[in-house]
């Protein structure tokens, strides 16, 4: 089974969608949600985790938005858990998200889009370390 890093960005928490979504991500048969913080992240912390958006035009903004207000950090385990949470994510761009999935349901602007989850095993690891640093 797979271990994933998910987020709930300041616009969730600040929407009072917290319930809302980690219900989502609790209710898939065979999931775990086996850490949950609320926290506030440092600039510091976003540069590791978004260092590959450096340069990019949004770079600046998303950095601004995500210390905006406090984010919700989870760690979710389960089969396929990477590809499944992105699944019920949807698309980055909320407009383009089908009714459903979390950013179709409750986003439209594309930098406030709820919710990060890892792309790959790759991506888990290395974003798990971060968030996580004391798992095993
Ligand atoms: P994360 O799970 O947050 O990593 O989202 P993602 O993997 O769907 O998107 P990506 O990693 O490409 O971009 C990271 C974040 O930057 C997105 O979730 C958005 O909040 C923001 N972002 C990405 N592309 C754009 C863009 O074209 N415009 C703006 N304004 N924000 C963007
Ligand atoms: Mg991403």
């Amino acid at each position: 089974s797979q271990r994933t890093l998910v987020l709930l960005k300041p616009d969730a928490v600040r929407r009072g969608l917290v319930g809302e979504i980690v219900g989502r991500i609790e209710r898939k048969a065979g999931w775990q949600i086996t850490a949950l913080e609320l926290r506030r992240l440092d600039r510091e912390t976003l540069e590791t985790h978004y260092a590959e958006h450096v340069g990019r035009p949004f770079y600046e903004p998303l950095m601004e938005f995500m210390q905006s207000g406090p984010v919700v950090a989870l760690v979710v385990e389960g089969e396929r858990v990477i590809e499944g949470v992105r699944q019920l994510a949807g698309p980055t761009d909320p407009i383009a998200a089908a009714p459903g999935s979390i950013r179709g349901d409750f986003g439209t602007i594309v930098r406030e889009n709820l919710i990060h989850a890892s792309d790959s095993e790759e991506s888990a690891i290395r974003e798990l370390k971060i968030f996580f640093p004391g798992l095993s």
